[in-house]
């Protein structure tokens, strides 16, 4: 591998990935970056190499800079770029000249049509800027020359080449397959991850009028398009599908023109006679359809290199946003270079860390949206109406409210249709989901909300006190529409804590009847018993004084599915024999019992979180050799057979669920997404009516992957795939979280677990928040409630007239 920094001799170039210091003789001008002439190569002329040549010689117009192009102009590949209009006042600002010509030629747009299942769905809002990709390269080409960058057409720059040494920076604008990336792909710190689907860049003179998603089934499967005018004449129509359709349709052994005519006669309907065309003449055959490759890099600069656009990172072209990251990097690379009070190494770091955070962003939304394409099997059961506001909320980045500004009519008319289906048909109104009851059994909710089981750690001998009188009280009156009790233990030994509530005698089902009565008498939230056993997490301390740890005296012996212990600070418990199933399986259904007597109105039992059930079904910790351990289904046996005893003990009218930890976070050495599917339909065969979907806490060594409704994904697959009701919970804390979740199927019910330890009456406020009034408000409160919606009405509107 050539070291490209060998023989520099103009600036003086901290190596400023850190492990070494490199050292040059200072330029006869001192031209550090910032402060004098920089000699530059820009391999590549794509958007990120020609942008970034014009800023910096916007910057200094003394700046030498080449660009290194292998293609002619005019040769391209691809055909249209979307834009959004903060990308445009970004350019604007930057460069007027180019930006106003490029705006001049923008086509715009507003409406969204999804075609699917003979319907067209039209909501509007959506604001597309687009344009070709060809005529952008010209339009940048042209003001590159006018500002002196030296153009160098049909110039393969290879990395190899000695001249790169004679440039102080060398810029790796060459795209997703850089060449300059891969010559130091160690440096880099390259993450390449190929994905599932097939895609053809395509385009044709159809002008749509629309940005057009088109949904074909065919016999070999799912086979799609997305669609957008970027021209008076032309549109991009780019057409994806699964790998197995791909293979299924003989894509694999067709030439690229056979695939061009397959997706012209598939997609006729909506050409109107116009053709298909690929500007891909180079990749023959089957080569012409991609895999999505996104691209991520730990560091973006090795040596007198630094990466800018595509060849740093990558993001589905389904959100429409590389274009965008090239230009805003150029900006900002550009920005930091020409600040004289920068080193070079400050210069480039700030530069990094500040565009690695938003390319993060949008790749994790970009992740989403990929992730949606890929799964598109789980959605086409659902009703058009709400299989396009799925696609549209798909990448978490437009939310229930981000929909309303855009087209409120639209928003109105799925709010409509979500509450006729809530309701049978009763009622038929424009409101939002997460007040839409819901129904388990003979059991009606209020509302989608509920709160999540949370332990208090507040019992003595497990009885639950007036903390907890007080503390379920004000969470019943805070308008949710289902309360979980906290892990609620079915034994002394199996508590985590001394601390934990229980449900072992009629002196602990006394206790609870009071606040179940308190809860019944003063709301209309329903109340849901968890049932748990704490299994090798036991005999711990409360959660304030360091949950999991192990207690500093009187700790007694505990069991799990093996003798493996939760930590190295844990105790080693003992494997349970078939004599200790059936002791604890009976003592579950002793705890339903009291449960019933008690008066709740569900039972939940916890399977999830590395507790003794869950460490039966996470391989992770259930080394088991007998009919207990190995196979999924073995590891599922014990947990089964509880669940089918309490399902016994319950009455029939009364409406069960499970929770469950959707994935260990350990890869495919743990529980997968996949398995969770399995498991939730062997507890709705025992009768299951809801699917708890939680995730992870099963093992010591996870690994999760935290951020907005995190675990929500997982209640998709769960409900989508195994067609079951499911609860998401996990870092759900707005109103308009709930809203976009329920109303895109993603989940039937909602839980939120910190936010109400917090904020008791968080379904109160978000109803006030959403101006919505058909709520229980117990009658005590109504003045209050009254006053902060009217409080939130003229702040709106105090908010609305400032605009003006
Ligand atoms: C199907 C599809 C649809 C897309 N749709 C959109 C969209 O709607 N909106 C959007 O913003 N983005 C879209 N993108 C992404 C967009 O094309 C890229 O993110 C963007 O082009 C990145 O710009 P770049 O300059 O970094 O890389 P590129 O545009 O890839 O430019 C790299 C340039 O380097 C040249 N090159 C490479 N190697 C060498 C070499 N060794 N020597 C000389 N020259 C070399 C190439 O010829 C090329 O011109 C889409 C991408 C795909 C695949
Ligand atoms: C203090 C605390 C105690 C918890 N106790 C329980 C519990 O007893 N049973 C249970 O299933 N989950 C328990 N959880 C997990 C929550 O129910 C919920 O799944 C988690 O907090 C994520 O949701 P959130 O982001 O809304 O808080 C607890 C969480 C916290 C923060």
């Amino acid at each position: 591998m050539p070291c490209l920094t060998h023989g520099l001799s103009r600036i003086a170039v901290q190596n400023w990935i850190g492990a070494r210091i490199l050292a040059f003789a200072a330029p006869p001008n001192d031209a550090l970056v910032g402060g004098g002439i920089v000699k530059i190569a820009c391999i590549g002329g794509g958007p990120a190499g020609l942008y970034f040549a014009i800023s910096m010689k916007l910057r200094d117009p003394a700046h030498q800079i080449e660009i290194f192009e292998r293609n002619a102009p005019g040769v391209t590949f691809g055909w249209g770029v979307v834009f959004s209009d903060l990308t445009v006042d970004n350019i604007m600002r930057n460069d007027p000249t180019s930006a106003k010509t490029i705006r001049a030629e923008f086509t715009h747009w507003d409406d969204i049509d999804v075609h699917y299942r003979g319907e067209t769905i039209t909501s509007g809002g959506h604001g597309f800027i687009g344009i070709g990709r060809k005529r952008l390269l010209e339009i940048l080409q042209e003001r590159a020359r006018e500002l002196g960058v030296i153009l160098h057409f049909s110039a393969e720059a290879d990395p190899r080449d000695a001249k790169w040494h004679d440039y102080d920076l060398v810029i790796a604008s060459d795209g997703a397959n850089s060449r300059f990336r891969q010559a130091q792909a160690e440096a880099f710190g390259i993450d390449i991850d190929v994905r599932r689907n097939r895609f053809i860049w395509l385009g044709t003179s159809k002008v749509f009028d629309a940005f057009t998603f088109a949904f074909e089934e065919t016999e070999f499967g799912w086979i799609w398009a997305h669609a957008y005018r970027f021209a008076p004449d032309c549109s991009t129509f780019i057409v994806e599908c699964s790998e197995k359709t791909w293979r299924s349709a003989g894509f694999d052994e067709m030439s690229q023109e056979e695939s061009v005519d397959f997706c012209e006669r598939l997609f006729s309907k909506y050409l109107d006679g116009h053709e298909l065309k690929s500007n891909a003449a180079h990749l023959r055959g089957s080569a012409a359809w991609l895999n999505f490759r996104r691209i991520k890099c730990e560091r973006w600069t090795a040596a007198n290199v630094v990466l800018l656009g595509d060849a740093a990172h990558t993001a589905h072209f389904s959100i429409g946003s590389g274009t965008k990251l090239a230009l805003e990097d150029s900006i900002k690379l550009a920005d930091v270079l020409s600040r004289p009070e920068l080193s070079l190494e400050a210069a480039i770091d700030e530069y990094q860390a500040e565009r690695s955070v938003e390319v993060l962003k949008l790749q994790n939304s970009a992740r989403n949206s990929t992730e949606w394409f890929e799964s598109l099997p789980l959605y086409t059961q659902f009703e058009p109406l709400q299989f396009a506001y799925s696609l549209l909320t798909r990448s978490q980045r437009i939310s229930h409210e981000n929909l309303r500004l855009r087209d409120r009519a639209w928003l109105e008319t799925v709010e409509r249709w979500f509450w006729k289906r809530a309701t049978k048909g009763a009622l038929c109104k424009a409101a939002p989901p997460m007040f839409a009851p819901f129904r388990l059994r003979d059991l009606e909710l209020q509302n989608r909300i509920a709160v999540s089981p949370m332990a208090t750690y507040s019992s003595l001998e497990g009885r639950p006190n007036d903390f907890h009188l007080v503390h379920y009280g004000e969470r019943a009156l805070g308008g949710a529409g289902l309360l979980f009790t906290e892990m609620t233990c079915v034994s002394a030994e199996g508590r985590i804590s001394p601390g934990c509530a229980g449900m072992w005698s009629d002196e602990h089902a006394d206790a609870w009847k009071r606040i179940v009565d308190f809860v019944h008498s003063n709301s209309r939230a329903k109340f849901c018993l968890q049932l748990g056993h704490s299994g090798p997490k036991g005999s711990t301390r409360v959660g304030w004084e360091g949950g999991d740890l192990p207690l500093n005296e009187q700790n007694w012996p505990v069991v799990a599915a093996s003798d493996l212990r939760w930590s190295p600070v844990n105790q080693v418990p003992r494997a349970m024999t078939r004599a200790d199933m059936e002791l604890v399986r009976d003592q579950f259904v002793a705890a339903v019992r009291m449960g019933l007597m008690a008066e709740f109105d569900m039972i939940e039992l916890h399977a999830a979180h590395g507790y003794l059930l869950s460490s039966f079904i996470t391989p992770l910790q259930n080394k088991r050799t007998d009919d207990y351990g190995g196979s999924l289904a073995n590891r599922l046996r014990f947990p089964l057979e509880v669940f089918a005893a309490m399902r016994e003990a319950w009455p029939a009218h009364k409406p069960m669920s499970v929770r469950i930890s959707a994935t260990d976070w350990a890869g495919d050495d743990g529980i997968t997404p996949a398995d969770a599917v399995l498991v939730a339909e062997a507890f709705a065969r025992e009768g299951a009516d809801l699917i708890d979907v939680s995730a992870g806490q099963t093992w010591a060594g996870q690994q999760p992957v935290y951020g907005r409704m995190f675990q929500t994904p997982f209640s998709d697959r769960v409900r989508n795939e195994a067609k079951l009701a499911t609860m998401a919970v996990g870092n759900i804390y707005e109103p308009d979280h709930a809203n976009s979740i329920l109303a895109a199927g993603r989940a039937d019910l909602v839980a939120l677990g910190r936010p109400h330890l917090i904020d008791p009456f968080w379904t109160l406020r978000a109803a006030a928040e959403l101006d919505y009034h058909d709520i229980n408000v117990p009658p005590q409160y109504l003045n209050g409630m009254a006053q902060l919606s009217r409080n939130l009405r003229r702040d709106a509107q105090g908010a609305r007239s400032l605009l003006v």
